[in-house]
């Protein structure tokens, strides 16, 4: 797919669709690669701001696409997307976003937080979105995606199989399917965190409450 880094990538296989929505789109690539790739058929790109809203407008130029500036999901209406991604943002603000107008939110949400990834997994666990596949990106950093389905009946139960037999907070926190898949290479970054914050001398609610989690996670599992 053209112009894509790692990360994008990554994001993109996730994504096969008749109509596929963007939320901040900013230079317009990903959706792009999709629609030249023929992985969409059509492309909504949404920002908020001027300058990528006119990037993603000269990308898109000619392609089968909306550019529209808006706020979030104001720039949705209900059942015009099958799918929606949101990459590049902090976990909370993908949140208030969805939140803002869960019904425009597609059954098919691809996402991938820049961080606070436990704050993704909290809104799709408390909206019925099941995660369906979980990928670790490790590049000049490291991203995790996700993608998810909507499934109504778990709304009000925050009940998802992906969750299953793994430690709730250390899911949360560490992704339920990677944990699950356990690859060498996702041990390894936990155990680096685990050492790292161990060589703290003061440490956040966030960093003990992570240091707690993976503590329990790596001893189950025979580590450090
Ligand atoms: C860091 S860029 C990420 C761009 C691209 N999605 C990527 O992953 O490479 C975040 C973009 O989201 C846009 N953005 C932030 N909040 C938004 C909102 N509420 N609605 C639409 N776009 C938003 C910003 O203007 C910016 O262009």
């Amino acid at each position: 797919m053209p112009k894509l880094d790692e990360r994008l990538k990554a994001v993109a296989v996730q994504i096969r669709s008749r109509v596929h929505a963007d939320i901040g789109s900013d230079h317009g690539h990903l959706l792009k690669a999709l629609l030249t790739s023929g992985r969409i058929e059509r492309g909504i790109a949404i920002e908020v701001n001027q300058r990528p809203f006119e990037n993603s407008r000269s990308t898109l130029s000619g392609l089968a696409a909306d550019v529209r500036l808006a706020d979030g999901l104001e720039g949705l209406s209900p059942g015009e997307a099958d799918s929606l991604s949101i990459c590049g943002m902090g976990g909370e603000l993908m949140t208030r976003i969805l939140e803002t107008h869960p019904g425009r939110v597609p059954a098919d949400v691809v996402l991938q937080p820049h961080r606070r990834p436990d704050a993704v997994r909290r809104w799709a666990l408390q909206s019925g979105f099941h995660l369906v596949e979980e990928q670790l990106v490790v590049g000049r950093q490291r991203y995790v995606v996700m993608r998810f389905r909507l499934d109504r009946s778990t709304a009000e139960s925050a009940n998802d199989p992906a969750y299953d037999a793994v430690d709730r907070e250390a899911a949360l926190l560490f992704g339920p399917l990677l944990i699950k898949r356990w690859e060498t290479r996702f041990r390894d970054i936990l155990v680096e965190e685990y050492q790292y914050l161990m060589r703290l001398d003061q440490r956040t609610d966030d960093s003990a409450q992570r240091l707690s989690a993976l503590s329990k996670l790596l001893d189950r599992n025979g580590l450090p």
